[in-house]
C-alpha cells in the first residue's frame, strides 16, 4: 500500500528546492528527500579517499562502500555517510563544483538512482533534485519545475553562505552557479531537464510563502482526486 503519493521538485541550484521541499512535506507530513545531498556525501567521500573526479573506474569501486542515511533530530534534518554526521562538510562551495563533476558519471547516478527509488518508492515523500521528475520517478504524481534567474539564485546562494560565516564574493558566486548550471545541463547522463507533465514555478520575484502556496494547492487538487 503506498502511503501517499510521490512529489518530484527539480530546477537548477538556486531556485528554491531545498527550501520549499521542506516546508512542502512538513506541511503534507511527508518525508523530505534531497538528493543534492546524497551526491554531495558521494562527492565529499571521494574526496577523503583521494579520487580524481575524473576517475570514473575509481568512483564506481567507491560505490560499494557508500552508506548515505537522512537523520532528523527535532527539526534539523542531518545527513549520514557511513554513519558520521556530514551535514556541513557538504555544503562548501569546493564540494559544489566537486560534486557537479562526479555527478556526471552513470556509475555514480545509477548507485545513487537506486537508493532513491528505494527511499522513495512506498510514497509519502517530497524528493528534490534535477532528474526526479524525467529519470528517479518519471511516474510521480506531481511534477514541479522551479526556475530563477541566475542573479537571482547567485544572490540567494551568496546570502546562504554569508550567513554561515564564510568569506564570499557576489559576483563570483554567481559565476559558480552559471558554471553549475551549465554542467548540470550539458552532461550526457541525465541532464538537468523540464519533465513535460511538470509544473513550472519561476521563483524570482515570488516569497517562499507565495510558492509554497501555490505548490499545496496543487498537491491537495492531486490528492483529492487520487
Ligand atoms: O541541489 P544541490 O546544489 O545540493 O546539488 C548538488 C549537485 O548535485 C549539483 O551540481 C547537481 C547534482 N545533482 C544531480 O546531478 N542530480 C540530482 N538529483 C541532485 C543533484
Amino acid at each position: 500500500m503506498k502511503k501517499g503519493l510521490i512529489v518530484a521538485i527539480d530546477g537548477p541550484s538556486g531556485a528554491g528546492k531545498s527550501t520549499l521541499s521542506k516546508r512542502l512535506a512538513e506541511d503534507l507530513g511527508y518525508i523530505n528527500i534531497d538528493t543534492g545531498a546524497m551526491y554531495r556525501a558521494f562527492a565529499l567521500f571521494s574526496k577523503k579517499k583521494g579520487i580524481d573526479p575524473a576517475d570514473e573506474e575509481g568512483l564506481a569501486r567507491l560505490c560499494p562502500q557508500v552508506l548515505i542515511e537522512f537523520s532528523r533530530e527535532g527539526a534539523q534534518e542531518k545527513v549520514l555517510l557511513n554513519g558520521q554526521d556530514v551535514t556541513a562538510d557538504i555544503r562548501t562551495p569546493e564540494i559544489s563544483l566537486l560534486t557537479s563533476r562526479i555527478a556526471a558519471w552513470p556509475a555514480v547516478r545509477r548507485t545513487l538512482v537506486d537508493l532513491q527509488r528505494r527511499m522513495g518508492e512506498k510514497g509519502g515523500v517530497v524528493l528534490e533534485g534535477r532528474d526526479i521528475g524525467t529519470v528517479v520517478f518519471p511516474d510521480a504524481e506531481v511534477k514541479f519545475f522551479l526556475v530563477a534567474t541566475s542573479a537571482e539564485r547567485g544572490r540567494r546562494r551568496y546570502e546562504e553562505l554569508k550567513a554561515k560565516g564564510l568569506e564570499v564574493d557576489l559576483q563570483q558566486t554567481i559565476a559558480e552557479v552559471e558554471k553549475r548550471d551549465a554542467d548540470d545541463s550539458a552532461r550526457a547522463e541525465a541532464p538537468l531537464l523540464q519533465a513535460a507533465d511538470a509544473i513550472a514555478i519561476d521563483t524570482t520575484r515570488m516569497t517562499i510563502d507565495e510558492v509554497l502556496g501555490e505548490m499545496l494547492r496543487v498537491v491537495r487538487q492531486r490528492q483529492a482526486t487520487a
